[in-house]
């Protein structure tokens, strides 16, 4: 006999990248431009990244062959279109390409309009404060769905929006408009595209009221436009949560911060088909503010404390206030030791499936990431991939935890509760 799995059949267990992170010179986008310049705040440039780019079918083969059913990935809007309205169509193709090698492959193919990297040029707009931005980003999903929508499988509109707003409760980013053109970074973005210092405001760093509205305005635009192609496909955005706690006098912090960064999205994905929920921890604030590891905790890369517990607290929070359905579209951990990782990769699908048996809808969990990659302004040193490569190489190896959560997958699918149940004789 085996033990009844809470996963529906049809649940996705999947693994995710995003573009800029492993497809290589992506050298239209802002983030490119970042890294290039003097001062940046990106340690290493993300140059040939792990050529997912020309690499992509071996790459959807293995992880399909691992036992999953999902592939989250990116489509970029900076080689999509490279110029303001001009729209290529044979980078649209290519992605056209992955769409249908991941159906080739059985995989549903999670796509994500935008994940963190936008066109350089529109940066110059303004950027994710641009009173434009919001309609150009409709137009642009507008073309990628006419070109690629009949394919898609689950549509996210934009990665974390809310990031900018938990770093700052760190004291990253976070630079008020005026004060721009004193961070040398900024101030030499705006000398080479000519505009002033207060309007650089790239997607992950511009913690602005503005921002907030244009985030919200955009994510809006997008929806319509996806669902005027394709009414039926399942349309949200996808969310930073972390789980946020407070020890003793830092009550108040931590319910400004969960609320600026956690609820006030969750309750503008109300009315969405899902939300989509990335955690990778807790965040404890007290009277001084955040609070580091305890003593003695088990720490990723990052020095961050290993707390899997967290995705089951922010699905519950997303049920609570969102009131929608949930899919995981990010979680994992940074480390060297892949026995951490399986160990954490438990207790997290342990959790989904608590939330499950109590009735809350969780329709994926899609693990981050497929590839060890560019961790952005950290470079290629942390390492979240389920799969292992040498960038000399690019070789892929897959490590235990890849197989452990593939097989898990199948195992727990083939257990399902959900099938139709037998009739007596
Ligand atoms: C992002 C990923 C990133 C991951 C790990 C999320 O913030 O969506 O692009 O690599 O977390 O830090």
């Amino acid at each position: 006999m085996t033990t009844a799995s809470p996963f529906p059949q049809d649940f996705l267990w999947g693994v995710a990248s995003a573009g800029h992170q492993v497809e290589g010179n992506n050298v239209n986008s802002d983030t490119w431009f970042l890294e290039h310049l003097p001062g940046s705040m990106f340690s290493e440039p993300s140059g040939d990244a792990v050529d997912h780019y020309h690499r992509y079918r071996e790459d959807i083969a293995l992880i399909a062959s691992l036992g999953f059913t999902s592939y989250r990935f990116s489509v970029e809007w900076a080689r999509i279109e490279p110029e303001e309205g001009l729209f290529s169509t044979a980078e649209l193709d290519h992605y056209r390409r992955m769409l249908k090698a991941c159906h080739e492959h059985g995989l549903v193919p999670v796509v994500t309009f935008h994940h963190f990297t936008s066109p350089r040029w529109l940066l110059a707009l303004g950027g994710w404060e641009g009173s434009r931005t919001a309609g150009l980003f409709a137009r642009y999903c507008d073309r990628v769905m006419e070109h690629l929508g009949d394919l898609i499988g689950v549509a996210c509109t934009l990665n974390e929006p809310n990031l900018p707003w938990l770093l700052e409760s760190f004291g990253i980013g976070g630079v008020a408009p005026e004060n721009r053109g004193s961070v040398p970074v900024w101030a030499a973005a705006a000398d080479r595209l000519g505009v002033d210092a207060s309007t650089i405001a790239p997607f992950q760093f511009s913690s602005t009221e503005a921002g907030f509205d244009v985030k919200v305005a955009a994510h809006r635009a997008a929806t319509a436009a996806i669902k005027a192609r394709r009414p039926d496909l399942p349309v949200g955005w996808t969310l930073a949560n972390s789980d946020i706690q407070s020890i003793e006098g830092g009550q108040e912090l931590a319910d400004q911060v969960r609320r600026d960064v956690n609820e006030r999205f969750l309750e503008a994905s109300r009315g969405d088909d899902f939300v989509g929920i990335q955690t990778y921890g807790r965040t404890v604030y007290g009277p001084n503010g955040h609070v580091p590891a305890p003593e003695g905790a088990e720490t990723n890369q990052m020095g961050e404390e290993i707390y899997p517990q967290a995705l089951e607290a922010t699905i519950r929070e997303a049920h609570r206030i969102a009131g929608i359905p949930v899919i995981v579209t990010e979680n994992g951990l940074a480390t060297e030791d892949d026995t951490q990782r399986v160990a954490y990769l438990k207790a997290a699908v342990d959790g989904v499936a608590s939330c499950i048996a109590d009735g809350i809808e969780v329709h994926g969990y899609i693990a981050w990431t497929a590839f060890d990659n560019y961790e952005w302004v950290f470079g290629y040193g942390p390492k979240f991939g389920l799969i292992a490569v040498d960038r000399e190489t690019q070789e892929r190896t897959p490590k235990e935890s890849a197989r452990w959560l593939g097989g898990r997958s199948r195992e727990l699918s083939a257990q399902s509760v959900r099938e139709p149940a037998a009739q007596p004789a």
